[in-house]
């Protein structure tokens, strides 16, 4: 089975960026666990800071894999490019926030890609991307 991970913008600085909202982990660490763990998945992982390199990324991946995890950061809440992107391909495709996205701002309420994905996690921290793959896996 073939899953591709993609972080957005600042996700590279998980572990050093506001850790009282996203913990202390970096996500190498954290991927490198999840890998450990799940030895038989063949895993791409992509982050970018850029939109238009995150829209290829979708592109490139969403009509051969088994399942995209998506937490597309901040252009959640902007990137009609990246909705158009979700809805474009055919790989399946769960959104992921390490924070509860509606616990926080209101602009944080809104999500071009909530819709085009078959489901959100959003608030349980970096375990959602285990839980955006066990869904992938059943
Ligand atoms: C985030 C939530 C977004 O609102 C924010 O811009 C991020 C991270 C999360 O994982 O909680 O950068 O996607």
């Amino acid at each position: 089975m073939r899953i591709a991970i993609i972080n957005g913008p600042n996700l590279n600085l998980l572990g050093k960026r506001e850790t009282d909202i996203y913990g202390t982990q970096s996500f190498d660490t954290y991927f490198e666990k999840l890998r450990e763990k799940f030895p038989s998945i063949e895993f791409s992982y992509y982050q970018s800071n850029i939109e238009g390199e995150l829209v290829n990324e979708l592109q490139r991946v969403g009509f051969s894999y088994d399942g995209i995890i998506l937490n597309p950061a901040a252009y959640t809440h902007t990137s009609v490019a990246i909705g158009d992107a979700i809805a474009a391909i055919k790989t399946p495709l769960v959104e992921v926030h390490i924070s509860n996205i509606f616990g926080r701002e209101d602009f944080r309420k809104l999500s071009h890609v909530s819709g085009k994905a078959v489901g959100v996690i959003s608030g349980l921290g970096l375990k959602g991307y285990e839980l955006a793959l066990s869904y992938f896996l059943q």
